[in-house]
């Protein structure tokens, strides 16, 4: 096996001699003679992006503390179909692994997902379509947009403002992110008007002759938003070369080096940008994780963007890092890390298995927890936190019982000087910078696989299909994503209508309660009840038991979590399908709080892996189901 590896290598020395013909700058590092455990493939669609060197540079520096790990570069030059022949190539020449990095995502998707089957891949900074990858690693870009437009707000006085964006490939969803979020957040000012709009492809010299162009016809401009900081920079000598000088222009990237946002932005050059993170560093550490069979690797990664304008430009230090989190302090066993852990209340199954998951786990690390129940009252959860507060702790963790309210105690921990991670629920505060990190699930594509096995399972359907939701607590984080994935899906097939939606609590009880009300509705013309819970549809079982039908047959029943309890009901044929969700954060946060303290930044959302589960694979799953 090693031997055939060897040759493998040998080959590729070769072949990456005249790889180099078709890609302008492709990278190797030394090819190993032995020792080489693990070989990971990095495909880039071009180099000439500094973002994207960034990037390289990252998986190098960081690679380096692997030392039986080996890293070959490919190059596209900008060209996707240069790039899905480079990804065939890496997969001859036989990684173990592999870290793309893409912009023509219906073009490379196809090859992605073919690879995927073979081998893990991790997908960096711009995504592929659909969720076929180990893990996926970027920053929020409608995030960075909506953030962009309140800056570009603040910047621009009420009156008539005219506003250039300059945004990157046509098509590519980061673009299309950035650019949405940055429209949706202008909404409210009549007065700022985006008066040009051009695809530089995200070079600078595109961006600059682009504008060129523009100025050519229209100099009345007040700000310019450019999707990167190499097309901010083009731009900013453009509008030089005319004679610009009071447009004010805002980027994004903020990397360092010679031309990058950090420097830009201290010469002037660029009033602002927002850190994009490249996650190199984090793929190559979580590539190592995968491929030693680590437990507990999340399915997404959303880095935190930083704004960096003159005003904080010194907090980000020396262009070597961007990272602003430092060591808080030594700890030792007479002085362990404190986490104050605010639960939300013992609604259900899940709940039970979080709860556990997490003292367990603190347990296992030496952490100390204080363990707060607030029985899903939102005072009595404020209560909570502010207790922590006092105590001094290191961390407050947390699922919050709705999404809103939070503002002021948040406030309050900040104050403080203490973190707060959100375990398993956001919320909606007016500053994110209120908390530090999420670690949960994706609600919302929860809500959007619960539809997609019933509208593939129903098929077109000659006649309606009537369905009941049974929703969790009212505002809550998980209620409010599962209703609109679920709602996303079903609104474009033809005969799917929700009859009723009921507003429950999460529990077995409650859910079993409103099942008799709106059987007392609809009896049966009910097809379909889509339970945001497992506890809520085994109380709906119940009810349609009681009622006189058979749950499963007459009346089908999707549920959200997999508890054990709601796999044995998919054994015996009462449940019909049950999407994953995973409460076992435990080790997740132990891991973010350990990080942070030992001054790394935590990535802005930990997002976890979750399957879905069938009546034919309930009974193997059950076997080594822990919860
Ligand atoms: O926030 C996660 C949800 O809360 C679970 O799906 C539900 O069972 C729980 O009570």
């Amino acid at each position: 096996m090693k031997e055939a590896r060897y040759k493998i290598l040998f080959f590729f020395i070769a072949f990456m001699a005249l790889l180099s013909l078709y890609s302008c700058s492709n990278q190797t590092s030394t090819i190993p003679e032995e020792g080489v455990k693990y070989l990971i493939g990095v495909s880039q669609p071009n180099l000439n992006e500094p973002w994207r060197v960034v990037l390289n540079d990252e998986i190098k520096r960081d690679a380096g503390a692997y030392p039986d790990l080996r890293v070959i570069f490919t190059d596209g030059g900008n060209d996707s179909k240069q790039q899905e022949e480079d990804l065939h190539k890496l997969v001859g020449y036989g990684i173990d692994l592999l870290i793309i990095s893409l912009d023509d995502p219906i073009l490379l998707t196809p090859t992605i997902t073919e690879i995927y089957e073979k081998i893990p891949v991790i997908v960096l900074g711009r995504g592929v379509t659909g969720y076929d990858y180990t893990l996926y690693i970027g920053t929020d870009n409608r995030l960075i947009g909506s953030k962009a437009a309140g800056y570009a707000k603040q910047l621009l006085e009420a009156g008539d403002n005219r506003v250039v964006e300059i945004l990157g490939l046509k098509g590519s969803p980061t673009v299309d992110e950035r650019s949405e979020g940055f429209r949706e957040a202008l909404t409210d000012r009549k007065d700022i008007v985006i008066a040009e709009s051009l695809y530089a492809d995200w070079q600078r010299d595109k961006s600059e002759d682009l504008l060129l162009e523009t100025l050519g016809k229209d100099t009345d401009i007040d700000l310019i938003f450019a999707h990167n900081d190499a097309m901010a920079l083009g731009a900013s000598i453009a509008l030089k070369k005319k004679g610009i000088t009071d447009v004010k222009i805002i980027g994004v990237d903020g990397i360092k080096g010679d031309n990058g946002g950090l420097n830009l932005v201290k010469d002037g050059t660029l009033t602002g940008t927002f850190t994009s993170p490249t996650g190199g560093g984090e793929a190559i550490r979580y590539a190592v994780d995968i491929l030693n069979n680590e437990k507990g690797i999340p399915k997404k990664i959303i880095v935190r963007s930083h704004p960096i304008t003159k005003d904080n430009i010194n907090e980000f230090g020396e262009p070597e890092s961007v990272s602003k989190v430092k060591p808080i302090r030594q700890v030792t066993e007479a002085a362990p890390i404190k986490i104050g852990f605010a639960q939300v209340g013992l609604e259900s199954g899940w709940r039970l298995a979080h709860t556990n998951s997490v003292i367990h786990a603190a347990k296992e690390e030496g952490i100390e927890l204080l363990y707060e129940n607030a029985l899903q009252q939102q005072d009595k959860q404020i209560d909570s936190i502010r207790k922590f507060i006092a105590l001094k702790v290191d961390f407050i963790v947390f699922s919050p019982l709705v999404k809103t309210g939070w503002d002021v105690v948040l406030q309050e921990a900040k104050q403080a000087g203490i973190p707060v991670i959100l375990s398993d629920r956001e919320v909606k505060v007016s500053d994110d910078s209120l908390w530090t990190a999420y670690i949960g699930s994706d609600f919302v594509e929860e809500g959007r696989r619960a539809a997609r096995w019933l509208t593939q399972e129903m098929g077109e359907s000659p006649e309606q299909v009537n369905i009941v939701e049974l929703q969790g607590t009212k505002d809550s984080d998980p209620a409010v994503g599962r209703k609109v994935g679920f709602e996303e899906i079903i609104k474009d097939e033809r005969g799917y209508q929700i009859v009723q939606s009921l507003q429950g609590d999460f529990t077995l009880e409650n859910g079993k309660q409103l099942m008799l009300e709106a059987l007392d509705q609809h009896g049966e013309d009910i097809d379909v009840v889509y339970s945001h819970n497992d506890d809520m549809a085994l109380g709906a079982i119940q009810a349609i038991e009681q009622y006189g039908l058979k749950p499963g047959k007459d009346i089908k029943i999707i549920s959200i979590d997999a508890t054990r309890a709601a796999l044995k009901a998919l054994g015996t044929g009462k449940l019909n399908f049950v999407v994953e969700c995973n409460p076992l954060l435990g080790p997740q946060l132990m891991k973010a709080v350990k990080d942070y303290m030992a001054g790394k930044e935590l990535p802005m959302k930990i997002i976890t892996s979750e399957g879905v589960f069938t009546q034919d694979t309930a009974k193997r799953a059950l076997a080594r189901r822990e919860y």
